[in-house]
């Protein structure tokens, strides 16, 4: 699942027994300064609960209003009280590189900001290096385990 030179330098391993655990799981991250630079990239299956936990985390962020799912867009920025830029990505439907300029992608990855994205396998080779890998599991009783990844030494505090 990872690639070779994706060093983890922490690792936490979460169970969400509902979709108040998401929440506040968010929330914990949402408290950490280092988030608004940050880099996450959330994998799981369809229905896995990914967006889920971008909704509550952007709320807790104090983002209001309706949040949409970025299946369609595949980008829906959002811009945060203190200016922090954020880019909600899903690279589901991604599979022409071209987007990548359309979608003004590379503008995206370059500025800093939080970036958010689902799908990243769908654009592995244009994605950068994540500070954090979120993998959320659901199991057969339709609760979540949730393994958290840090990549970066940013991810890693992320994790603390
Ligand atoms: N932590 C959770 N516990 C229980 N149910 C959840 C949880 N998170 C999400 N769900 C349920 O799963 C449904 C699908 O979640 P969501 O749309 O967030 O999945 P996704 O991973 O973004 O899927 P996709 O791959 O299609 O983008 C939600 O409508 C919600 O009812
Ligand atoms: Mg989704």
């Amino acid at each position: 699942m990872l690639p070779s030179h994706a060093e983890i330098l922490a690792i936490r391993t979460l169970y969400w027994p509902d979709e108040a655990a998401c929440a506040a799981a968010a929330a914990a991250l949402a408290a950490h300064r280092g988030l608004r630079n940050a880099t996450i990239e959330l994998e799981g299956p369809l229905g896995a609960g990914k967006t889920t936990f971008v909704r509550h985390l952007l709320r807790a962020l104090g983002v209001g209003g309706r949040i949409k799912s970025p299946t369609f867009a595949v980008l829906e920025p959002y811009t945060l009280a203190d200016g922090t830029a954020v880019a909600h990505l899903d690279f589901y439907r991604f599979d022409d590189p071209r987007e990548w300029e359309d979608a003004g992608l590379r503008d995206t990855f370059a500025a800093p900001g939080l970036k958010l994205a689902e799908w990243p396998e769908k654009a592995r080779m244009l994605l950068p290096r994540p500070d954090l890998r979120v993998r959320i599991e659901p199991q057969d009783d339709d609760t979540r385990r949730v393994v958290m990844e840090a990549l970066t030494p940013r991810g890693a505090e992320l994790l603390a």
